[in-house]
């Protein structure tokens, strides 16, 4: 237990759930620069040009990662000019607009794994951003979405899956609690993805046999879990090397499915098998292996050990690091963001914004579209939850973060579209009905436990007979094409078409679509109503141009007019309407004011004091603020002359000329908003008797008190001042009406002396 009440408070904040820990590296726990991390150097054959010697490690004592490194990943045609030119040259070169990408690129692809060690280590966490936005090789940012839930529900499934595609993922991707259910939950995340505008990518993450055969069952198009590590003995207790990820790489690539190696800090460590060396050592040969393997891009950035390197110093910055070192060696990179980091929303937005800020091809390897619990990756740092924060993050900084803000009333519409379609496929594929209430718990639910409960048996036993028979994505869209799903149908075909094109191989490959309603080339094509149209948009078509300011992708028209329509945002013309209802009868202009020699009070209203305004910030009647003030005033045996002053809409202002006219030199200045001061003649205009600045906490009684006080000061008796509740959240929630009600006030201002007010006391009923 603390002793300090502070500490106490401190020590039950959520960074305090987290675990703290000093490295050590002999265990591997050291993000960068383990002492046994080796130095970088290359020697090559003079004659053969092959790699003899790597890091300090000669031909003889290479292990299989630096041979494959050596073989397959080092471009022996740069490597001695690329060793030769100092790391910091590299760095520098990163963040200076006017190198471009692939004159660094070029060379990079010839440093040895400790080079690019060395290279980050000269820069810090601001350069690496600039070198990542630069870098990253498709120029339009995108994000990727998790679908999954913990019942395997599929109506749930689909869903989840049209809805995180309204919301603009680039990819979704599933998978399973129990392995069996992949064939079906692929299936349901495919029908939902291409419900609505499609041309989604899809996978589903299980071992790896078995995704090769949804794969080749056309029920995916992309497959990101090939794992790699960095030292020979985490690859052999994978039961892997470099050259069998290879080898399944390119089985997945000769059927036109996408792919992206999985790597990242933290894994050898976990496995046991870090070999003293830094996580991001380790994942610098994890990157070279994958541009060996020839995978067009990769999933780093820690991902499901992302709590490991968190744990120590540095680790968020080698994190970036790594996002960066893939970029550099012209990989597509998916940068994490995906597993539980942390307990603390500061925390885990602060580490989103190394990779929101300069944009990467996916910011999120895997977003929650479905709540955190929900969620089988283990995932979930961002979930379902936090879209409307992120939707704010956008629209806040401008930037693109592959997310578009929806209205209920689309997400419970294409929901239903998804789950309707889904339904409609387990009937004509024969497997296990979904219900019609099925259907709808999955439209207006939110995670699980809002589905009711199926025969998980038989679901299995269906997934199983869909493996192992003869039923392909074909009979899926003729399912769909049958129960009147044309344009779910025409969808899914639309990606297998593409899938023997072939062009989403590309590095850092999606698909942008074209509206149905809207078909590319004009009114001309409007009788093809039924081609969808997707566009592959990659490295090669839509290269990263990003050159220094003006140059790059940049968030405008209709992408930020999209960004902007937030459904919780509001027009700023609709604030004042409920603050008039026309000029207050009871309220009339006599004739100009005069200062007089008694001891009375002077009211000094605002211009649009119950004029243009007649209520104040918090719907207090304007009329109603005037009876509790003069009835202060009179409870203290003293009358108050009411004055409108033209001149200003300054508080101050207001009741310095109120002053003025007093005999006994007090008023009270009152602006239409309900901000008041007590101010007394002689006292500079800045300065005062009492100041009540928080206009929303202003009620009756506060303005009679005020009424009293001001009466007492005027007696010349001692006054102790009015007690106001300071409520520090006021502003921030009213801010905007605030300076809207206060350019209302001052549109009123007039070049005018003030003007005597009479006001009925007792209006007539
Ligand atoms: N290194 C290698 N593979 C990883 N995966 C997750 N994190 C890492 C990492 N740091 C892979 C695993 C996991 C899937 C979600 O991604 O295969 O099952
Ligand atoms: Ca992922």
């Amino acid at each position: 237990m603390s002793q300090s009440k502070r500490f106490a408070i401190l020590a039950e904040r959520d960074i305090n759930k987290e675990t703290f820990v000093e490295p050590w590296p002999e265990a591997g726990l050291i993000v960068t620069d383990s002492p046994y991390d080796p130095k970088p150097n290359l020697r090559l054959d003079g004659d053969s040009k092959q790699v003899i010697e790597l890091d300090g490690k000669q031909r003889s004592d290479f292990d299989a990662l630096d041979s494959f490194i050596a073989d397959h990943a080092i471009d022996t045609s740069v490597a001695e000019q690329a060793m030769a030119m100092p790391s910091l040259e590299y760095a520098r070169m990163l963040t200076d607009i006017n190198a471009p990408a692939r004159s660094i690129r070029r060379l990079i692809v010839g440093c040895t794994p400790a080079k690019l060690c060395e290279i980050v280590s000269h820069m810090n966490v601001l350069e690496m951003m600039m070198g990542l936005a630069k870098m990253r090789v498709r120029r339009t940012p995108a994000n990727q979405a998790h679908v999954t839930n913990k019942r395997e529900h599929p109506a749930l499934l689909a869903a989840d899956a049209a809805e995180a595609v309204l919301r603009g993922f680039s990819e979704v991707e599933t998978t399973v609690g129990v392995a069996r259910f992949a064939p079906l939950n692929a299936l349901a995340i495919l029908v939902g993805s291409q419900t609505g505008q499609g041309g989604v990518l899809t996978q589903c993450s299980v071992e790896e046999s078995l995704g090769l055969r949804i794969a080749l069952k056309g029920l995916t198009s992309y497959a990101e879990t090939l794992s790699v590590y960095g030292t020979e003995r985490s690859f052999v207790d994978g039961d892997d090397t470099p050259w069998s990820k290879a080898f399944l790489a390119a089985a997945y690539a000769s059927r036109g499915v996408k792919i992206r190696f999985t790597s990242g800090a933290g894994s050898e460590a976990l496995m046991g098998h870090a070999e003293g060396c830094s996580m991001l050592y380790l994942e610098a040969r994890c990157l070279m292996i994958t541009r060996g393997a020839g995978s067009q891009g990769v999933q780093n950035g820690s991902i499901s050990c992302i709590a490991l390197p968190e744990s120590l110093p540095g680790g968020v910055r080698a994190v970036l690091a790594e996002n960066m070192l893939a970029s550099l060696l012209g990989l597509e990179v998916a940068s994490g963001n995906d597993a539980l980091a942390s307990h603390s929303a500061i925390r885990k937005s602060a580490k989103l914004m190394l990779q929101f800020i300069p944009g990467t091809d996916f910011i999120f390897s895997g977003y929650s579209a479905v709540p955190r619990r929900d969620n089988l990756f283990g995932g979930g740092n961002f979930d379902v939850e936090d879209y409307d924060d992120y939707n704010v993050l956008q629209r806040d900084m401008q930037i693109d973060g592959g997310v578009r803000p929806i209205t209920e009333a689309q997400a419970l519409d294409i929901r239903r579209q998804g789950a309707k379609a889904i339904q409609a496929v387990y009937a004509e594929l024969g497997l296990p009905p979904i219900s019609d209430e099925e259907v709808e718990a999955a439209v207006t639910g939110h995670a699980s436990e809002d589905m009711p409960l199926r025969d998980v048996v038989s679901d299995l036993s269906a997934a199983d007979a869909f493996l192992s028979g003869g039923q392909t994505v074909l009979d899926v869209v003729n399912a769909l094409q049958r129960r009147g799903f044309s344009a779910t149908a025409g969808n899914i075909l639309e990606m297998g078409r593409q899938r023997v094109i072939g062009d989403y191989l590309q590095p850092a490959a999606i698909f942008t679509t074209t509206p149905i309603d809207q078909p590319a080339g004009g009114a001309a094509n409007s009788n093809n109503k039924s081609a969808p149209r997707f566009h592959v948009l990659s490295a090669i078509n839509d290269v990263n141009d990003y050159t220094g300011p003006g140059s790059g992708y940049r968030v405008k028209g209709e992408r930020w007019q999209e960004m902007q329509r937030l459904p919780q945002v509001k027009s700023p013309r609709d604030f004042l309407a409920d603050q008039t209802g026309g000029a207050s009868p009871r309220l009339v202009e006599l004739g100009p004011a005069e200062a007089s020699k008694y001891p009375e009070v002077i009211v000094a209203v605002g211009p649009a004091f119950g004029s243009a305004l007649n209520r104040t910030i918090n719907g207090v009647e304007h009329e109603k603020v005037l009876e509790a003030i003069l009835t202060g005033v009179a409870k203290e045996g003293l009358t108050a002359r009411i004055v409108k002053v033209y001149q200003s809409s300054d508080c101050a202002y207001i009741g310095y000329i109120g002053s003025q006219l007093s005999g006994a030199g007090i008023s009270i200045g009152l602006q239409s908003r309900g901000t008041t001061v007590i101010h007394k003649r002689g006292l500079a205009r800045l300065n005062n008797l009492e100041l009540f600045p928080q206009s929303p906490s202003l009620t009756l009684e506060i303005y009679e008190a005020i009424g009293r006080n001001a009466a007492r000061y005027a007696k010349g008796e001692p006054v102790k001042p009015v007690p106001v509740q300071v409520d520090n959240w006021a502003r921030l929630r009213l801010i905007v009406k605030t300076a809207l009600l206060h350019r209302r006030e001052t549109d009123e201002v007039r070049d005018k002396p003030p003007v005597e007010m009479f006001f009925n006391w007792e209006p007539d009923v």
